[in-house]
């Protein structure tokens, strides 16, 4: 038994996808979350930017003394999560691992699609690791620029936004019959997502997928948290308090504490 958080970070919003998934499925453990708003997207970043600013977010999860970091972010998995996970002495989970296995698991012809930020794309990591697990497979994969930032500022039910995906998935329509939400970000946009490619494609929600994952290690590590105690998530932003608790508290369903952290000064204002 650990009684210790776990620590998930992201970019900025995305993450939640993946700790509301954490809620459902293990509600007994307890979440420290950062998200990186004031410098999202990180998708269309260099890699050495990216990785210098996720390591930030670890190190800022370590002195909260987590019992485990779930990289809730794909573009910061391809970049950063092999060097993250060799260096720390406590587990480090990704997510683009058990999005590819899902994913295998539910294509019935073999054509599976990826969507994800330029930099997730351009390291061609769901191809590899989808084919390193099956040779069989044909993986298309799509750049979506645009869906990060629309999540990001909340506008996911507006109009711009339905014409946006629309317009981005239109290459992928009637290719694939799994697609792969290769973005934590992208469970928000996923009604819109759905009606653009049609009901028989199957959504694999990445970030859904690692919570499973976290739940064997916590067991294989006998690392579960007590389900007697009481569980007080902690939340924090480098930006604006008031739009990331909107975006969480409207996705959790939940009232939450955010707090700003200024990972340059280390400070922290709880608001
Ligand atoms: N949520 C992130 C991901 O899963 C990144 C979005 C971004 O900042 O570009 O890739």
């Amino acid at each position: 038994m650990d009684n210790r958080p776990i620590g998930f970070l992201d970019s900025g919003v995305g993450g939640l996808t993946v700790v509301r998934e954490l809620m459902r499925q293990l509600p007994h453990e307890e979440v420290i979350y950062i998200g990186d708003s004031a410098r999202a997207p990180y998708g269309p970043r260099p890699a050495e930017q990216i990785a210098s600013y996720t390591w930030e977010l670890v190190n800022f999860l370590l002195t909260k003394d987590v019992k485990m970091i779930v990289i809730a972010c794909n573009t910061a998995t391809a970049v950063v999560w092999e060097e993250i996970k060799e260096k720390l002495s406590i587990p480090v989970l990704g997510v683009i691992l058990p999005g590819s296995s899902a994913a295998i698991k539910s294509t019935r012809n073999g054509k599976i699609g990826v969507i994800g930020t330029p930099m997730t794309i351009k390291s061609d990591i769901y191809r590899q690791k989808i084919e390193m697990l099956s040779p069989d497979m044909t993986v298309t994969s799509l750049s979506c620029p645009k869906f990060a930032p629309i999540v990001e500022s909340n506008e996911i039910t507006s109009s711009v936004a339905k014409k946006i995906v629309y317009e981005t998935l239109a290459p992928l329509k009637g290719k694939v019959d799994t697609l792969v939400l290769g973005c934590t970000h992208y469970p928000l946009l996923s009604p819109i997502i759905q009606n653009v490619m049609g009901p028989e494609v199957k959504l694999i929600d990445s970030g859904a997928e690692t919570v499973r994952d976290v739940s064997v290690l916590l067991n294989y590590f006998q690392i579960n948290r007590s389900r007697e105690l009481e569980s007080k998530h902690q939340f924090f932003t480098t930006a604006g308090v008031a739009s990331f608790k909107e975006i969480a508290q409207e996705w959790l369903g939940s009232t939450i504490t955010v707090s700003h952290v200024d990972l340059e000064k280390s400070e922290e204002n709880d608001v």
